[in-house]
C-alpha cells in the first residue's frame, strides 16, 4: 500500500526521493508524488500513475532543495488522481504532507474545521490532518512540533506521517501510529520510508518508531519523544537487508526471482534449526513459550491472502501430528466477531509482512483475552513480531512481488517444522519418523530445484490456456489448500477468475461449470485418497472438461487420463504442498505474463494491506 520516502542532509533530495519511490513500488500504487523544499520555498509535484509518470511531470524544473518528502498513494478516500495525491497541503499553506494509514475520525474532524473557516480541495483523510495541524498551530500560536502532538492526541485511526512546515524549513517532523516508518541514519543527513528498501542503499544504521512516537529531524539531530512529550532515546539498530536481495538481478520480474529462490529460501527458513545430525529441531523463538505451546487447549492460527492458506496447512499439520485442535480464521473475520478465546490457547498469526492491519488487530485482541500470541513473520522488527510473545521468522528474505511465493512456502516450512517438533515434545510422533521428517525437509530445497527444471514445459501449457476466462482448482486433504492458493496466484497476477475447492465439494456445485473451455487443475500426489481423486479426475474428463494434474513423478494412471501433468519428486504426504505449489505458481506467472499483466504490481492489489 502507501509508500513514504523523505531526506533531509547535504545532497538534492529530489533523485534521492525519485529512487527511493521506485523502491517502494512494490507495495502497489496508484499516484505519486513529491514536495522539496527549495530556495526556502516548498515545491510540489504530484500525479495518477506511476513514479515514472511523476518524473516526466517534474522534468524541465531543477529541483536543487536538500530537505524533501515523497509518497506513493493507494487510494483509499477518494479516487486515484492528481488532486488526491499526496503530498497535501493545509488551506494557509503553513503545512505540507504524506501519510499512510487511515483517519478514522476524518468526517467529524473535518465538519469542525468547516465550522471555522476551513475549506477542502480533495476527498482525502490527509487534507484534514494537515488542516487540523495548521488550525491547532495558528490558534495556539505553538511550535509546529506542538501542533503536530496536540493534533495526534486528536485523530482516531493510523498514521505513518512525515511534515514540513514551511516556517520552520530547516526540519522534517514524522509520526508513528499503526503504520511503520524507519529513519535511516547517514553522515550528517537522515533517510525516512515506510520500510527499510529505500534505506539500505544509503546506511545501514536505523532507528525503526514505536507507536506513538514523533521524530523532530534537522541535518544533524534527530530528537524522538512521545506524543505526550516525553523524551526518548532512538535505539539504532544494524540493517539485516543486502541491497542484492531488492533488485531483480537477471529476472524478468521480481516474482520470477522469488519462485526460483526457493531451494534457497526454505533452506534459509530451516538453516540452523534443523540438525540432521542430531536429529533435532531447535526454534528459538519458541524456547520461552514452549509449555504453554505443548499444552494448549487448541491452537487459533489467524492470516489474511496467501497466509491464511499458509495457515490452513498448518491446521492439517498440527492436528496430525500433534492432536491440538486447531481453528484457523481470517483475521478480519477474527477480530470482529467477538470470538471466544480461552487463556490456555494459542494463536498464531501469520503475516509476511508482518505489517497487515486485520491480523495485527486481532494480535492485540487475542492478547487482551489472555491467550498467548505467537508471530510468523517475514519482515524482521514488523508490527506482528513486535506485538506477539514469540514466534518464528521465515527468513524468506524481501518479498517484493505483491503475489506472495516464497514467504508462503517459508511459512509452511516453519509450521512443519512446529508441527513435528509439538508432536515429539507430545510424544505423538515417534522417534523413527521424526527422524525421517527432519531428512526429508532437507531433501526439499533439491526437489524443488528439479521441479524448477521443468519451467519450459510449464510455460507451454501456459501457453494453450492463456484465453481462458475461468479456472477450477481442486486438491483434498492437505492439497485443498494447495489448490486455493493456485487459484489465488492465478486471479492475482492475470485477472482470469479462479475458485480452488475441496475435490470432493466438486458435485455440489462446480460441476455445473465444466466444458470443454473449463481448465481444471488438480493437485493430485500419490497419498492415501489417490483413488477418489483419480475418480474426480474422471468426472471432469466426463464433462469435457481440460485437466491438467499435479502428479508424483511416474505417475500412470493420470498421466493417461489427464490433457496435461506437472510431475514432483515424491516425498512424504505433508511435506508435497511444499513441491506441488511450485508448478502452480510458474503457470499462473507465464499465464500473466503472456497475457501482458503487470506481474510485480498487479491492478489494486498492495503487497502490505495497512489499512481494514
Ligand atoms: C496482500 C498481499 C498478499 C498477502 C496478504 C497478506 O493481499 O497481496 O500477497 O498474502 O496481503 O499479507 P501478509 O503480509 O499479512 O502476509
Amino acid at each position: 500500500m502507501c509508500g513514504i520516502v523523505g531526506y533531509i542532509g547535504n545532497k538534492p533530495a529530489y533523485p534521492i526521493l525519485i529512487s527511493g519511490l521506485k523502491k517502494l513500488e512494490y507495495r502497489g500504487y496508484d499516484s505519486a508524488g513529491i514536495s522539496v523544499i527549495d530556495d526556502g520555498k516548498i515545491k510540489t509535484f504530484k500525479c495518477k500513475g506511476k513514479v515514472s509518470d511523476l518524473e516526466k511531470h517534474v522534468k524541465g524544473n531543477d529541483l536543487k532543495g536538500d530537505i524533501g518528502i515523497g509518497h506513493t498513494r493507494w487510494a483509499t478516500h477518494g479516487a486515484p488522481n492528481d488532486i488526491n495525491a499526496h503530498p497535501h497541503k493545509s488551506q494557509n499553506g503553513h503545512f505540507i504532507l504524506i501519510h499512510n494509514g487511515i483517519v478514522e475520525n476524518y468526517a467529524r474532524l473535518k465538519n469542525k474545521l468547516i465550522k471555522r473557516g476551513y475549506q477542502f480541495s480533495t476527498e482525502t483523510d490527509t487534507e484534514v490532518l494537515a488542516n487540523l495541524i495548521e488550525y491547532i498551530y495558528l490558534y495556539g500560536k505553538i511550535s509546529a512540533e506542538q501542533a503536530v502532538r496536540f493534533a495526534l492526541k486528536k485523530v482516531i485511526g493510523a498514521y505513518g506521517l512525515v511534515i514540513i512546515c514551511a516556517d520552520e524549513p530547516e526540519q522534517l517532523i514524522a509520526a508513528r501510529k499503526g503504520s511503520p516508518l524507519v529513519i535511516g541514519i547517514g553522515d550528517g543527513e537522515y533517510f525516512i520510508a515506510s520500510d527499510a528498501t529505500p534505506i539500505v542503499e544509503h546506511t545501514k544504521s536505523v532507528v525503526y518508531l514505536n507507536d506513538n512516537d514523533v521524530a523532530i529531524i534537522t541535518k544533524d539531530k534527530l530528537t524522538l519523544k512521545t506524543i505526550g512529550n516525553i523524551k526518548l532515546t532512538p535505539k539504532i539498530q544494524t540493517l539485516d537487508l543486502d541491497i542484492g536481495e531488492i533488485n531483480k538481478g537477471d529476472f524478468e520480474h521480481f516474482m520470477l526471482k522469488e519462485i526460483f529462490e526457493q531451494p534457497r529460501s526454505i533452506q534459509d527458513t530451516f538453516r540452523g534449526r534443523v540438525s540432521k545430525e542430531r536429529n533435532t529441531i531447535h526454534l528459538g523463538g519458541l524456547h520461552e513459550v514452549m509449555p504453554k505451546l505443548v499444552n494448549a487447549r487448541r491452537i487459533i492460527i489467524i492470516g489474511c491472502g496467501t497466509s491464511w492458506h499458509a495457515a490452513l496447512i498448518g491446521e492439517y499439520l498440527f492436528e496430525e501430528f500433534a492432536r491440538i485442535p486447531v481453528e484457523v480464521e481470517y483475521a478480519s473475520e477474527f477480530r470482529y466477531r467477538n470470538p471466544v478465546i480461552y487463556v490456555d490457547d494459542v494463536v498464531i498469526a501469520i503475516s509476511q509482512s508482518g505489517e497487515t492491519a486485520d491480523t495485527l488487530a486481532a494480535v492485540n485482541q487475542a492478547r487482551e483475552a489472555g491467550a498467548l500470541v505467537l508471530g510468523i513473520c517475514n519482515v524482521v522488527g514488523s508490527g506482528i513480531s513486535r506485538a506477539t510473545q514469540g514466534g518464528v521468522y521465515t527468513h524468506a528474505g524481501p518479498e517484493m512481488g505483491v503475489a506472495s511465493t516464497k514467504a508462503f512456502t517459508a511459512q509452511v516450512t516453519v509450521l512443519t517444522m512446529m508441527a513435528m517438533l509439538i508432536g515429539r515434545k507430545r510424544f505423538i510422533l515417534g522417534e523413527k519418523k521424526y527422524e525421517k521428517f527432519i531428512s526429508e525437509l532437507q531433501k526439499l530445497p533439491s526437489k524443488i530445484e528439479e521441479i524448477l527444471k521443468n519451467n519450459d514445459h510449464y510455460k507451454k501449457i501456459a501457453g494453450l490456456y492463456v484465453n481462458s476466462n475461468n479456472f477450477i482448482y481442486l486438491g483434498r486433504g492437505y492439497f485443498f489448500p494447495v489448490a486455493l492458493e493456485g487459484a489465488l496466484k492465478l486471479k492475482e497476477i492475470s485477472y482470469i477468475h479462479a475458485e480452488g475447492y475441496p475435490a470432493a465439494e466438486m458435485k455440489h456445485g462446480p460441476i455445473a461449470l465444466i466444458d470443454e473451455n473449463m481448465p481444471v487443475v488438480v493437485i493430485a500426489p500419490k497419498d492415501d485418497s489417490y483413488e477418489k481423486i483419480v475418480s474426480n479426475i474422471q468426472e471432469v474428463k466426463a464433462r469435457g472438461g481440460i485437466v491438467i494434474a499435479v502428479v508424483t513423478k511416474g505417475d500412470k494412471t493420470i498421466s493417461e487420463i489427464a490433457d496435461h501433468v506437472f510431475e514432483v519428486p515424491s516425498t512424504l504426504l505433508a511435506l508435497a504442498p511444499l513441491l506441488t505449489v511450485i508448478p502452480l505458481q510458474l503457470l499462473s506467472y507465464h499465464i500473466a505474463v503472456m497475457r501482458g499483466c503487470n506481474v510485480d504490481q498487479p491492478r489494486n492489489l498492495a503487497k502490505s494491506v495497512t489499512v481494514e
